[in-house]
């Protein structure tokens, strides 16, 4: 296992591997994915060859920079969602200088409000749905985010929610909804902190 980390630490260009190594330290401040499971959310993009990935939680962008590695080669864009300024600037750099090539939209606000613009917007025409949906924020808002995800996500779109098992007794609503609902296959990991994996059929 070890061995394996070994690799998966060296993954990426030097530039990226340095600012991934010091965002590990401030790990648990900025609540970012563990290894592990950034690596799973960037192959599974690649795998299903994703283009419009969107993120609910930015923090720090330790996620984002993996999200946008793999968006890297699909040649896709990210757009995330953050209400905490300060995180968002530092976001902002971190994603310039990993893959300043890649396209990303910052969204700052609360989370519920910022979607129900982006699928006013989509309503509109003015942008397109989402096929990959990351969802890492407030953990009791991921009912309501799922219930706008939903009207934004194309067919055979995934979503891919984390702290299923660290924290579900907030998430229980979500959990019970997504597998009840016909139109949505899911299975829950146990990764990190446990990740539900939803794909519309
Ligand atoms: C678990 S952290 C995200 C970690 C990030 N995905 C990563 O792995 O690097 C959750 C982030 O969501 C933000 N957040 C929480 N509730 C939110 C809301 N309702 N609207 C917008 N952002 C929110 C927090 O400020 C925090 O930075």
């Amino acid at each position: 296992m070890d061995e394996i980390k070994k690799v998966n630490e060296l993954y990426f260009d030097k530039t990226t591997e340095n600012i991934l190594k010091e965002l590990e330290k401030t790990r648990c401040e900025f609540w970012n994915l563990d290894r592990q499971s950034a690596n799973f959310l960037n192959t599974l993009i690649k795998i299903n060859n994703s283009k419009n990935v969107l993120e609910i939680g930015t923090s720090n962008g330790y996620s984002g920079i993996w999200i946008l590695k793999a968006l890297a080669e699909t040649k896709g864009k990210l757009t995330t969602i953050e209400f905490w300024e300060k995180r968002q600037s530092c976001a902002r750099k971190n994603f310039e200088l990993c893959a300043p090539d890649v396209k990303v939209e910052p969204k700052i606000g609360s989370a519920i409000v910022v979607l129900e613009d982006i699928l006013d917007e989509i309503n509109k025409g003015k942008r397109e749905k989402f096929d990959f949906v990351f969802i890492d924020a407030n953990k009791k808002e991921y009912i309501s985010y799922f219930n706008l995800i939903d009207k934004m996500l194309v067919k055979n779109g995934i979503i891919l929610a984390d702290n299923i098992l660290s924290h579900y007794e907030k998430v229980q609503d979500y959990v019970n909804t997504l597998f009840e609902n016909e139109n949505y296959q899911s299975q829950i990991l146990d990764l990190g902190a446990g990740m539900m994996l939803s794909r519309r059929n």
